[in-house]
């Protein structure tokens, strides 16, 4: 090779890291012990046990509740898993389906995706949702098998469509007189309202004594669940203890194991970018200035990407304007000249004025009318707790990479 001539490909090929396995830091690994969750997890096989040794007898259902980062979505995951696998050496058919509700949207696409499940070329138009739930049934039914199914961001699908869903799952069972009983599930979400009215006094006195309450991690809590990863993604030695401890103290504050794994996960990043083999405080410290608990990107992921712009056209309009909130006619000029930038056509008013309300409804912003002050009345859009220029950097990221 001509001096002088650079291999960038060999050149980081070559360059040593200090995470051995970096993927266990990746925002959908669950890792097989759970620290600090082991009281949940024996509560949850203790109700859904009966899946086992009496199938077909009981239909257990249980909803999680809890703040953001501690363990909702984790437990679950790792404990359905731990049930299909005792139920397939006991030759038991029980199949275990994690339906993101932000993803499905409608009561429709739920149930099409636990029908799909087993009939994976099942037309997607033509039927009414009850009538893909008694296709699922019968399905269930004829190949004797039994359902468990998570239905996990379930507040926010709650607050789009009511909380009939639950009220179907459950009566699809107990109406059944004599009949195996096919389908359990896990619902999900931060806060779940049962008592609107919407549900039947028996559906919400049932599923009022299986609630289970997820508390924040404090900070000795979300140490142990670190020091695990750690010992797990990074190559021994590379992570100081006080680093640990400095990523506890700052995610304490919010008692959120996803917002400090990745602290963890961008320090490192940070010490391999200097060529460092040890990750230090202060690479923390810069990992947090890029990074906030609120900016989960598992949500951002589920966004089609134009609606990725036109949250980058908020993110650069309330930068600019350093006030709480700006107009929708505002961020709509604004998010003209973003999609002109990324060569993709701007969708008409009705259609952006729809995507605000689904993202206000989703908690991705806040949105309002506009009270006093304002000639006429129009609808005034903010971020709540995030940096506006940290959104930017975090959209263009996400914009730029997937
Ligand atoms: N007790 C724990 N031990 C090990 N890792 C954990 C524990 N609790 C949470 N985590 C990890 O922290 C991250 C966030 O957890 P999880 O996704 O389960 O949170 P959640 O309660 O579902 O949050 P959200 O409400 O935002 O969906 C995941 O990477 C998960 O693996
Ligand atoms: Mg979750």
């Amino acid at each position: 090779m001509p001096s002088g001539y650079m291999n960038y490909i060999e050149d980081e090929l070559n360059k040593e890291s200090v995470f051995k396995a970096e993927h266990v830091l990746s925002i959908d690994y669950v890792p097989r012990n759970l620290p600090h969750r082991g009281r949940e997890m024996q509560i949850l096989a203790q109700g859904f046990k009966s899946l086992i040794t009496a199938p077909g007898q009981t239909s257990p259902r249980f909803i999680i509740e809890g703040p953001v980062g501690t363990g909702k979505t984790a437990v679950a995951k790792l404990l359905t898993e731990q049930i299909v696998e005792a139920a397939q050496r006991r030759g038991i058919n029980l199949y275990k389906i994690h339906i993101n509700c932000r993803v499905s949207k409608t009561m429709y696409l739920v149930y099409l995706r636990m029908l799909r499940e087993f009939k994976p070329r099942f037309p997607r138009r033509g039927h009414s949702p009850h009538e893909l739930l008694q296709v699922l049934v019968d399905v269930l039914d004829e190949r004797d098998c039994y359902l468990l199914v998570v239905l996990d961001e379930l507040d926010y699908f709650i607050r789009h469509n009511g909380a009939d869903i639950i009220y179907d799952l459950t009566r699809l069972m107990d109406d059944r007189l004599n009949a195996p009983q096919r389908l359990s599930f896990i619902g999900i979400g931060r806060e779940i309202s049962l008592d609107r009215g919407l549900l039947d006094a028996s559906t919400t006195s049932t599923l009022q004594r299986n609630i289970l309450h997820f508390q924040k991690y404090s900070a000795p809590e979300l140490y142990d669940i670190l020091k695990e990863r750690v010992d797990e993604a990074f190559i021994e030695n590379a992570v100081l203890d006080e680093t640990i401890q400095l990523i506890c103290d700052i995610a304490a504050q919010h008692g959120d194991a996803r917002y400090a794994i990745e602290l963890l996960w961008r320090a490192g990043k940070q010490a391999d970018r200097e060529g460092a083999r040890v990750v230090i405080p202060d690479f923390v410290r810069q990992a947090k200035a890029d990074t906030h608990p609120e900016l989960r990107k598992e949500v951002f992921l589920t966004l089609p990407m134009h609606n990725r712009l036109l949250l980058l056209a908020i993110a650069r309009c309330l930068k600019d304007n350093r006030e709480a909130y700006v107009t929708m006619g505002e961020v709509e000029r604004i998010y003209h000249s973003v999609c002109e930038e990324y060569g993709e056509a701007p969708r008409a008013h009705t259609q952006v004025w729809e995507w605000i309300q689904d993202l206000s409804a989703h908690g991705v912003i806040d949105a309002k009318r506009s009270g006093a002050g304002h000639r006429g009345q129009t609808t005034l859009i903010g971020v709540s707790d995030v940096p506006a220029e940290m959104l930017e950097r975090f959209l263009l990221d996400m914009i730029e990479t997937t």
